[in-house]
């Protein structure tokens, strides 16, 4: 993902954060999951500094606070760090960067909390190698993100119409394995699982994506409005998937990861 890319991202969520917490309740319980993973001796250390990295609209970084430890919240949009900034009470430091080029010191951080974000990062080499930077020796990074075959239904009905990307790619979970061992990480919890969330129409699918501004900004989408005739070769093609209880599926493949910098 070049810079322009990042920022329609950037833009694209800075745009949704006034929506994004009205429908986000599958990302509330992929961050409560993650949330569970991390070791307590890591989460309640008073002196530790803690990021929340792709912080979006908060709801999680308060929740990071424990007596005298320092959180920051970080996204690379500013939209929806000030959203954060004018929604969450606590002690929270609030800062607008990019997860692939930290503003913050070599072995500067205790932990990082990261949910849902880093799926929107160019390459989980160059990401992991700056999270270890950042880490301090024996630190460690919990983090969620989205596999290949998130939003499987989407992707494959638009095949049936043109031959443009619609869905984001996603990565395989091998590729963040080699990433993290890589980096020079060691895998404390690991964790897949796929969740299908149900629609009662392709139009509140597509609604419920804009409100949380995941929008597709990969290279090979079209660049023109998509004409009505095609939405609805659309809307058909997707209409094959739905379930004998009169519900679209869209499916999340959910991988959890806690990895530790070693000592
Ligand atoms: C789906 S939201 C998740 C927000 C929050 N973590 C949650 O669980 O509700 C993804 C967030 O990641 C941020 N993001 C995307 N790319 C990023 C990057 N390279 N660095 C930092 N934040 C990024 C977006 O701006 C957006 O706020």
């Amino acid at each position: 993902m070049n810079v322009i890319e990042k920022r329609q991202v950037a833009e694209s969520f800075g745009r949704a954060a006034p929506s994004y917490d009205k429908v986000a309740y599958f990302q509330r319980d992929v961050g409560y999951r993650l949330m569970g993973l991390i070791p307590k001796k890591i989460f309640l250390n008073d002196n530790n500094t803690v990021l929340d990295l792709g912080c979006g609209t908060g709801y999680f970084t308060p929740k990071l606070h424990h007596s005298d430890n320092q959180v920051v919240g970080v996204d690379l949009s500013e939209g929806m760090i000030n959203y954060a900034c004018e929604h969450r009470a606590g002690n929270v430091t609030w800062v607008v960067g990019d997860a692939e080029v930290l503003p913050f010191a070599d072995n500067s951080v205790d932990m990082i909390f990261s949910s849902l974000a880093i799926q929107w990062c160019s390459s989980y080499q160059q990401l992991l190698v700056e999270l270890y930077r950042v880490l301090k020796p024996g630190g460690v990074v919990a983090f969620s993100t989205l596999l290949n075959g998130t939003l499987r239904e989407l992707e494959a009905s638009w095949q049936e119409v043109d031959s443009y990307r619609h869905v984001n790619a996603f990565s395989d979970c091998h590729e963040i394995d080699d990433a993290s061992d890589l980096a020079g990480f060691t895998c404390l919890e690991k964790e897949k699982y796929t969740e299908v969330l149900q629609f009662e129409s392709v139009k509140m699918l597509t609604r419920e994506l804009k409100m949380l501004g995941a929008h597709n900004v990969n290279q090979g989408r079209s660049l023109k409005v998509t004409g009505r005739e095609r939405i609805l070769q659309f809307k058909q093609a997707y209409e094959k998937y739905r379930t004998q209880d009169g519900y679209l599926p869209a499916s999340y493949e959910v991988l959890l990861s806690v990895l530790k910098k070693p000592e």
